[in-house]
């Protein structure tokens, strides 16, 4: 375990197409987001089919989310100017098994995009620590960063509207890719919860079903044919 984690640390600063910076894990070669576009990939993947879908399909006004695989913070970052921007409530709960240091983000371009421009302290603040809790945009975004590996998590039941899961790729970590922790997920939604994630390979659509989800097949980003909205429930027909 002692190696694992000192290999996890050894990252390569990347450029992504649409000239977004991202991070190559050396040992295995996984790139922290699409090297078709960091940003666009996020954007698209988490925020348009996840959060901007659950706002506009259930009009609420507070969100529990869930991310599994922190890393960069990228969607953390997103998700924050999307509720400065619409005046909504995210609880955003983070784990990662992993966590950077600061040194290794302050390279990346993220808040030098026009979007992410104004969270330039709150980028660093996400990244001052291994574990964060601390509340954002007058209490609109508040974080809590945990340090904890997704196969020991034991999430609250029916509590999160949302689900970015955002795991390094089944080729390299099939073991997070599976019914049992989707199931654990499940659990861990509201009725009318969503996870969605980059990944929709045949086995994960499986395991998705498998552990109880509705699963949805949308576009993706360039470079990606296919993304998944996992619903718990068919809300939309009730
Ligand atoms: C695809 S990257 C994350 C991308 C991230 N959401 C971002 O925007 O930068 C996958 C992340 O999962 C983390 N990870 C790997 N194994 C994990 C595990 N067993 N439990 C929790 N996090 C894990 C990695 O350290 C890495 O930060």
């Amino acid at each position: 375990m002692k190696n694992k984690q000192k290999a996890a640390l050894e990252y390569e600063l990347i450029s992504t197409e649409d000239g977004s910076s991202s991070l190559r894990d050396l040992q295995t070669g996984e790139t922290f987001h699409s090297t078709h576009g960091a940003l666009t990939e996020s954007q698209l993947v988490f925020i348009q089919n996840g959060l901007e879908y659950l706002i506009e399909k259930e009009s609420i006004r507070t969100i529990n989310l869930l991310e599994i695989g922190f890393g960069s913070g990228l969607n953390a970052l997103l998700s924050l100017s999307v509720a400065k921007i619409r005046s909504i409530q995210i609880n955003y709960t983070a784990i990662e098994a992993f966590p950077l240091r600061s040194e290794q983000v302050e390279k990346l371009n993220f808040v030098d995009q026009h979007l992410l421009e104004p969270f330039k302290s709150e980028f660093r603040d996400f990244h001052s620590s291994e574990e964060l809790e601390k509340s954002f945009c007058e209490g609109l975004f508040h974080l809590k960063k945990m340090k904890v590996d997704l196969l020991a998590f034991e999430p609250a039941k029916s509590h999160f509207n949302l689900i970015f899961f955002d795991a390094f790729s089944a080729n390299v970590q099939p073991e997070l890719w599976t019914k049992e922790v989707f199931q654990k997920l499940f659990h861990s939604l509201k009725s009318s919860g969503v996870l969605v994630t980059y990944s929709a390979k045949g086995i994960v659509k499986t395991a998705l079903r498998d552990s109880g989800f509705i699963v949805e097949r949308l576009t993706g980003p360039p470079g990606k044919r296919h993304v998944i909205r996992a619903l718990k429930s068919n809300f939309s027909e009730a």
